[in-house]
C-alpha cells in the first residue's frame, strides 16, 4: 500500500469514529433500496429548496463519488420548490432526476432515503420532523431552528426515529480548519486560552436594500447572528469546546427596509414601494468564557465596509497559536514556540498534502481548492455516516448546543447579564450528559 493511500485511511479512521451514542439499529443501513450503482449502494437524495444553498449542495452532492471512493453514493434523485418553473429549470441545470412543487411529497416518495433541507430558517423544523417520522435520513441547513426549543423538537424527532442526521457547518470542512483541529488535538498549541473569531459582511448597508427573508425575524429567527454567528460558534466549539456563559450585544443600524427579495442569481430586487421594520439585529458582539477555561471574543456584521465574507479566527494556546480566513481558505497560519528563537514567526502552511484532511482526493500539492470544497467534503462525511450507521458531527445535537449558544447571546443583550449555556440546556433529557463530542 502506498503511503499517500495509508496516510488517508489514517484519516478516515480518525476522523470519522463510529460514535456509539449515535449508532443507530442497523435497518437504517439495509432500508437504502436502490438499485446497486456498481459496487456501490446509492443514497437517493430529495432536496427541498433550490437557489444559493441547493446550488452548493447539489454541486457538492455530484462531485462527491467524483473525488471519493465510498461504499454509497448520492443519487441526485428529485428536488422540490413552489413554482413549478423554477424548480424545473433547476432540477434540469443542477442535474436533479425529478422534481416536486410540495415538500411534502417529496418526503413521502420511496425512492427517497436522505432529506437535505436548504430552505430558510422557519421551515427547518416542521421539514425535519416530517422527514424523521417518514424514516429519512436528514441534512438541515443552519441554524438548526429559530429557537433552542423548537431545535430540541427537532433532535427529539430524529432520535426517536433512529435516522442519520447532520446540520451543514462547512466550514470545520476546509482542510485547513480540519488541521488546526489535529494541531489542537495533538497538543502542539498546549493548553488553550484564547479564541478571537469573526464573520464580517458589507451586503446589507445600503439602506434601499431590501428587506429579505434575512432580515425578518419570524422567517430568520435572528439577523446576522443566526446567520452568520452560528457559523464561528461551531468553529468555536469544534475546535475549542463547550461554551459555559456568555455576555452579548446586538445592534439594528436600519430599522426600515424598503419590502423586497432575491432574484435567483442573488440580487435583491423591491417589491413596490411599500417598507417594512427590521426586527432582527444588522450586528452582534459577544464575549464568551469557555468550560475549559479559554476566553472566546466574537464579532458578527454585515455592517464592515469591504469585507465580503471576513470568516477568521485566531486561537492561542500556551506553546502556540494558529489563524485561519475563509477568503484564503486553503492556509493556516501557525506560531510554534518550540521554533528555534530567531527563526520564530507564524509560517503559512498550504493546507494542499496529503497529510491535511481531505486535501489528498483533490490535487496535486499547491493545486488549492475552494468555498465549494467545504460541502463536497461535509457531503462525504454524511455519506460515511450513512454508510456506517452513526451521525456525523456536527449533528442535530450540535445544533441544539450551537442554539442555545444563540439563545444565550439574544437574551444576554436584552437583559444586559452573562447568560450561562448548561442552564439554557438543563432540561434537555435528549442531549448526551458527555459535554464535548466533536469529533
Ligand atoms: N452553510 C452555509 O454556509 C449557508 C450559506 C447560506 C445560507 N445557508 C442557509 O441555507 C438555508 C437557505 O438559504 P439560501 O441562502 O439558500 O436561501 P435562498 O433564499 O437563496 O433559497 C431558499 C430556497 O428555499 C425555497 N423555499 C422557501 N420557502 C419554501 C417553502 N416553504 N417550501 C419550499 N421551498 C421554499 C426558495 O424558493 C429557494 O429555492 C438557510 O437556512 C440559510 O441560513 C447556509
Amino acid at each position: 500500500m502506498s503511503s499517500n493511500v495509508s496516510k488517508n485511511i489514517q484519516f478516515f479512521e480518525r476522523s470519522f469514529p463510529l460514535h456509539f451514542e449515535y449508532k443507530i439499529r442497523f435497518k437504517n443501513i439495509v432500508r437504502l433500496k436502490g438499485e446497486m450503482m456498481g459496487s456501490k449502494t446509492p443514497v437517493r437524495v430529495g432536496m427541498i429548496g433550490y437557489k444559493f444553498m441547493g446550488k452548493a449542495h447539489s454541486h457538492a452532492l455530484r462531485d462527491v463519488p467524483f473525488y471519493f471512493d465510498q461504499g454509497v453514493t448520492p443519487v441526485l434523485q428529485a428536488v422540490a420548490g413552489r413554482d413549478e418553473n423554477g424548480v424545473k429549470a433547476a432540477a434540469e441545470k443542477m442535474g436533479w432526476n425529478s422534481y416536486e412543487t410540495d415538500w411534502r411529497r417529496l418526503i413521502e416518495r420511496d425512492d427517497i432515503d436522505l432529506i437535505d433541507i436548504v430552505t430558510p430558517n422557519n421551515t427547518h423544523a416542521e421539514m425535519a420532523i416530517v422527514a424523521a417520522e417518514a424514516g429519512k435520513h436528514i441534512l438541515c441547513e443552519k441554524p438548526l431552528a429559530l429557537t433552542l426549543e423548537q431545535s430540541k423538537r427537532m433532535l427529539e424527532a430524529v432520535k426517536k426515529a433512529g435516522v442519520i442526521h447532520m446540520i451543514c457547518h462547512n466550514y470545520r470542512f476546509a482542510p485547513a480548519v480540519q488541521y488546526a483541529k489535529q494541531l489542537i488535538e495533538e497538543g502542539r498549541l498546549g493548553k488553550i486560552y484564547h479564541m478571537r473569531a469573526t464573520f464580517l459582511q458589507d451586503w446589507n448597508m445600503d439602506p434601499n436594500f431590501p428587506l429579505i427573508w434575512r432580515s425578518r425575524k419570524e422567517i430568520s429567527g435572528s439577523g446576522v447572528l443566526g446567520d452568520l454567528g452560528t457559523h464561528i460558534i461551531d468553529l468555536a466549539r469544534f475546535l475549542v469546546g463547550e461554551i459555559a456563559e456568555v455576555s452579548g450585544m446586538m445592534e439594528t443600524f436600519i430599522k426600515k427596509r424598503p419590502l423586497g427579495d432575491m432574484t435567483s442569481n442573488l440580487r435583491p430586487q423591491i417589491d413596490g414601494d411599500a417598507w417594512g421594520e427590521v426586527d432582527v439585529e444588522d450586528a452582534a458582539a459577544f464575549l464568551a468564557r469557555f468550560e475549559n477555561g479559554a476566553l472566546g471574543v466574537f464579532e458578527v456584521t454585515r455592517f464592515c465596509r469591504g469585507n465580503r465574507a471576513g470568516n477568521r479566527f485566531e486561537i492561542n494556546g500556551e506553546k502556540g497559536s494558529i489563524r485561519w480566513d475563509m477568503e484564503n481558505l486553503n492556509n493556516l497560519q501557525v506560531y510554534l514556540e518550540d521554533d528555534e528563537r530567531g527563526l520564530q514567526g507564524f509560517r503559512t502552511i498550504n493546507c494542499t498534502e496529503v497529510e491535511h484532511p481531505y486535501a489528498g482526493a483533490y490535487w496535486p500539492a499547491g493545486h488549492i481548492i475552494g468555498y465549494e470544497h467545504t460541502f463536497i467534503n461535509l457531503m462525504v462525511a454524511l455519506m460515511d455516516g450513512i454508510e456506517k450507521g452513526y451521525s456525523p458531527s456536527p449533528n442535530f445535537e450540535d445544533g441544539v448546543r450551537n442554539q442555545a449558544v444563540l439563545e444565550a447571546v439574544i437574551q444576554s443583550a436584552e437583559t444586559g447579564k452573562w447568560m450561562s449555556i448548561p442552564r439554557l440546556l438543563e432540561s434537555s433529557k435528549i442531549l448526551s450528559s458527555q459535554t464535548v463530542k466533536n469529533s
